[in-house]
Formats: structure tokens, sequence, C-alpha cells
């Protein structure tokens, strides 16, 4: 059974996995209200675009069934608290657009429902089979991810390699970051399926450690070959130990497929680039933003300064991790700390944006994607 982050029944709830105990503990949290959903992902026990998004859709779904009063109000009653919750979630996390792409999907159909049959229990009904259906299409969306990047790399190097390829990936992509399966690691995880992975490069990802605390754990968990190295190692393994693509998701991709994605990706581009090593970016069409032309107008979220100066990791006896954990800090107190959690790629360093609906490249001799182009041929 692959590793879940988010569970979730009708009757039974909601429930996350508190990220911030991995991989030394598992211990499931229940989200009964939006507020408790808010705070989760503010605390990062539940991180990673999708998972923010499916969250977000899932914690309105249970609060609206688990509040008897909510389907006696009138229906601009209802609409009225659902807006003013939405909007509360709305501020959790900035950068991450699926957030908003669950937030705007679930308005709208509250809308369209309470004009239609102005009936409270019918907005009720509405939104809770759309959240379980974000939840699903996440899943059923990250397979095709892991399929279509797949064949993409396999297509893109020399026909005697595709079956020995190396990659490396930076952040948390995986079943931990999504509703399942994941994006950049789905693709791993398919290349492994498909016996074509040689070796999986993780990054730590500091200063969060998603890729030591979180990729680590899946990719010990599902038995890949796979090498953690830090962040600034990446230049000279690219020169030592050649990969064939550096393997990504995102938080924001802008029209022109410039990408928001955890702080550091950038300089993996430029050593990708640099190397002559494919770029990919894998995310579903929910991490796409259409309103914007290019990734200047992203918001990147500005992290607390205890992240860079503090580590928390498992207090280790015999030499044995404990489920213990301890924070130690590293840097002296008071120093001044710059701690964006994201930054942009621009669209140039990237090779290929690796979709549900298929792979968009650009044209030949184009510095950027036309993403709105591509979503008009799918
Ligand atoms: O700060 P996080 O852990 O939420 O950041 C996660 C990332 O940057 C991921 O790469 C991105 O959300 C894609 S997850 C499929």
């Amino acid at each position: 059974m692959s590793l879940e982050a988010i569970r979730y029944q009708r009757g039974t709830g909601l429930y996350l996995l508190n990220q911030l105990l991995l991989p030394h503990e598992s211990v499931w949290e229940p989200v009964p209200t939006m507020a408790e959903a808010h705070a989760q992902i503010k605390l990062m026990k539940v991180r990673g675009a999708p998972a923010i998004g499916v969250t977000a859709a899932l914690a309105l779904a249970v609060e609206l069934d688990s509040r008897k009063n909510l389907p006696t109000l009138p229906v601009a009653d209802l609409l009225k608290w659902i807006r003013a919750h939405l909007d509360h979630i709305a501020t959790s996390r900035p950068t991450a657009v699926n957030l908003f792409d669950s937030i705007d999907k679930l308005w709208a159909k509250a809308q369209e429902v309470a004009e239609k049959t102005k009936s409270s229990v019918e907005v009720r009904e509405a939104l809770v089979a759309l959240a379980q259906q974000i939840f699903a299409d996440d899943v059923k969306d990250n397979v095709a991810i892991g399929q279509h990047g797949m064949e993409w790399l396999v297509k893109a190097v020399p026909a005697d390699q595709a079956s020995q390829l190396r990659v490396l990936t930076h952040c948390n992509t995986g079943s931990l970051a999504t509703a399942s399966y994941g994006t950049a690691l789905g693709i791993i995880r398919s290349l492994h399926a498909n016996k074509k992975l040689a070796h999986v490069y993780c990054t730590e990802t500091r200063p969060y450690n998603q890729g030591s605390r979180l990729t680590a754990y899946e990719l010990t968990y599902e038995k890949m070959p796979a090498t953690l190295v830090t962040d600034s190692m990446v230049s000279f393994l690219l020169k030592q130990h050649p990969v064939h693509a550096i393997i990504v998701g995102a938080d924001r991709i802008a029209r022109n497929g410039d990408t928001a994605n955890k702080i550091g990706t950038y300089q993996l581009a430029l050593a990708a680039r640099a190397h002559g090593v494919k770029m990919m970016v894998a995310a579903p069409l929910t991490t796409f933003d259409l309103a914007i032309a290019d990734g200047s107008a992203i918001p990147i979220e500005q992290r607390p300064a205890h992240e860079l100066i503090r580590v928390t990791g498992a207090v280790v006896k015999n030499g044995m991790p404990t489920s213990e954990l301890a924070t130690v800090q590293v840097a002296p107190q008071g120093m001044n700390v710059w701690n964006p959690g994201f930054d942009v790629t621009p669209a140039e360093l990237i090779d290929a944006i690796v979709t549900e609906q298929g792979v968009i490249t650009k044209a030949p001799g184009s510095k950027v994607f036309d993403v709105a182009g591509f979503l008009k041929t799918v």
C-alpha cells in the first residue's frame, strides 16, 4: 500500500497525517472544521500544492455535514457562511494556486446550485459531491502525469539509455503532497514500476527538509534505488554522476510557463541547463494560473526566521532515532534571515511541463510556453 496524507469518508470525517512528525511518527489528526484546516495548512502539517487544495475542499464538506443548523438556513445565509469560510481559508498560504482553484470551484458550484434550486440542502449536497470529486480527480490526474512524464522522458533520451534512467527531484511531490501517487514523484514512481529507473537523487530541500524528511521517507518506503544529497551538492553531482532529468513539481504556473516551486528549484534549473540535463515540471491543471502572464505576478510566501536558524529532528538513542523530537539552534540568536518559501523558474529554463492532459513543450525557437494554446487543444 502506498503512503497517504489525507483520509476522508463521508460520515467518518477528514484526517490528515501530521507531516511535522514524519518520518519518525505517523499521527493522524482530525479536521472537523475549516478553521482547523486553516491551522493545519498554515502550520504545514499538510503541505504540497494539490494536498492543500484537496484539504480545503474536504474540510468544507465535513463542516457542512457536521453543522446541523447549516441546511436549515435560508440559502442566502448559507452562501454568506460559505463565502466567509472560503475567504478565511484563502489566507492560510499564498503561493500554491491549487487552494484558490478549489475555492473558486466550490464557490461557483454553491452559487450555481443556490440560484437553480434555492435549497440549502441541495447546496450542501453539491459541495460535498464536488469536494469528493476534487479528491478523486487529483489521484487520477497524478497517475496520468506519471504515465505522460515517463513516456516523454523515455523518448527524450538516447534509446540505449531509456531503461536505465537517472533522475533528481527536489522538495516532496509524492503521495504526501497530493491526494495520492504524486506529480514529479509520480513520474519517478511510474519509471520505477516500469523498470526504467536506475537511480533517483533527492535533495534535502532546506530549510524545511521536505526532501530529507518526506521524499526520502517515500523513496525508502517504496524501496526505490535512491540517494539523498544536500541542495548545495547538485551542480557537482551533475558533473560527477550525470542524471537524465531533474523532475520537480509546481505551486503555480503562469501563462508563459514561468513556474513557482519550492525555493531552490531555480538554481536546479540553472544547473540543469549548464549540464545539458532535461528540466521537467510536473503539475495538474489545478496548478495553472491563467490570470497571470508571467512569474513576476506570483505571490511568494515568506516563512519565519526560526526555520533557518533552528533544526528539528528525532532524538537519537543507542544509534537509533526515537519518536522524541528535539529542536536545536544552529545560527546565532538575532541573526537576520531571508526565508522565501518558493522561487520562480523562468520558462526559458524548463524543457517540459507534464500535465494529466499531456506534455507541454515550447514551439521551436520560443523561450516560453503557450499554456493557453495547449489548453485549447485538450
Ligand atoms: O512548502 P511546501 O512543502 O508546501 O512546498 C511544496 C512544493 O513546493 C511542491 O514542490 C509543490 O507544492 C508541488 S507538490 C505536488
